[in-house]
């Protein structure tokens, strides 16, 4: 049995004060872990201050950063390196987010550099994947995504610390949900494809995100099916009381 996990990715938005008061909202909150997972993916900037936060309140929360670079430390102006993510309290982080491989153009070869940097650091890895709207349109969506997850995997071992998050470009940011059957049709695409790569067993146990204007009052239906795990948020995630709503679905 998959348990679901919540994810919010806070983004660009909010400062320190910001994100400390947003994350003692959802730890003053009644929350069941036992039956949901729940991460938190502020900034660079913000990770230690959530991290903190969490500790004190003693909440099985977890904290991702939400991109890392594939150096330990060097002359790299303005990255950030996994051993100052980890030390900030990350234990896991998000790569190939569509916006960084669309606004930042990542590549899945970069993208799967960063995978197995993450996962020799004993850290999990989001993996994120999704086609753009013309991809979709021209039919091309399951062969976008497909291609995006076997490069995003290339050499991986075994999926025990990876969590896959589809998230089709066309509905992130824009209220546009996938529906729930074509979100658990591409769900089931990524299943199928991990099954080939990586056995039966892997592909029953891997959990399977959903991410896209995912809201309080289109989880449930999402949450519905079969292969969607759990949800990747975005602008709601923002908000306690949205959150929540996601969260207690
Ligand atoms: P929204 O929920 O704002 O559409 O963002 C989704 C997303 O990109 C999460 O990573």
């Amino acid at each position: 049995m998959r348990k679901p996990l919540i994810a919010g990715n806070w983004k660009m938005f909010l400062t320190v004060e910001e994100a400390q008061a947003l994350a003692k909202s959802l730890c003053d909150s009644d929350i069941d872990y036992s039956k949901c997972d729940v991460l938190l993916a502020p900034s660079f900037t913000n990770i230690y201050a959530v991290h903190n936060v969490v500790k004190a309140a003693g909440k099985p929360i977890k904290v991702a950063a939400q991109n890392v670079y594939t150096e330990d430390s060097g002359a790299f102006t303005g990255e950030v390196s996994l051993p100052m993510v980890k030390s900030a309290g990350a234990d896991s982080v998000i790569l190939g987010h569509s916006e960084r491989r669309n606004v930042f153009g990542e590549t899945d070869e970069f993208i799967n550099a960063k995978v197995h940097k993450v996962l020799k650091a004993g850290m999990s890895v989001i993996l994120c994947v999704g086609e753009l709207l013309e991809e979709r349109e021209s039919g091309n969506a399951n062969s976008v995504v497909v291609s995006q997850l076997t490069k995003g995997l290339a050499n991986v071992a075994s999926l025990s610390d990876i969590v896959i998050a589809y998230e089709p470009v066309w509905a992130i940011g824009t209220g546009k949900t996938a529906s729930p059957a074509d979100a658990q049709a591409m769900h089931k695409v990524i299943r199928t494809s991990i099954e080939k790569l990586y056995g039966k067993a892997a592909a029953s146990e891997v959990r399977i995100l959903y991410g896209g204007s995912v809201k309080p009052d289109n989880v449930t239906s999402l949450m519905a099916e079969d292969d969607i795990d759990g949800a990747l948020v975005g602008g709601a995630s923002l908000k306690a009381v949205d959150f929540l709503k996601i969260i207690n679905y």
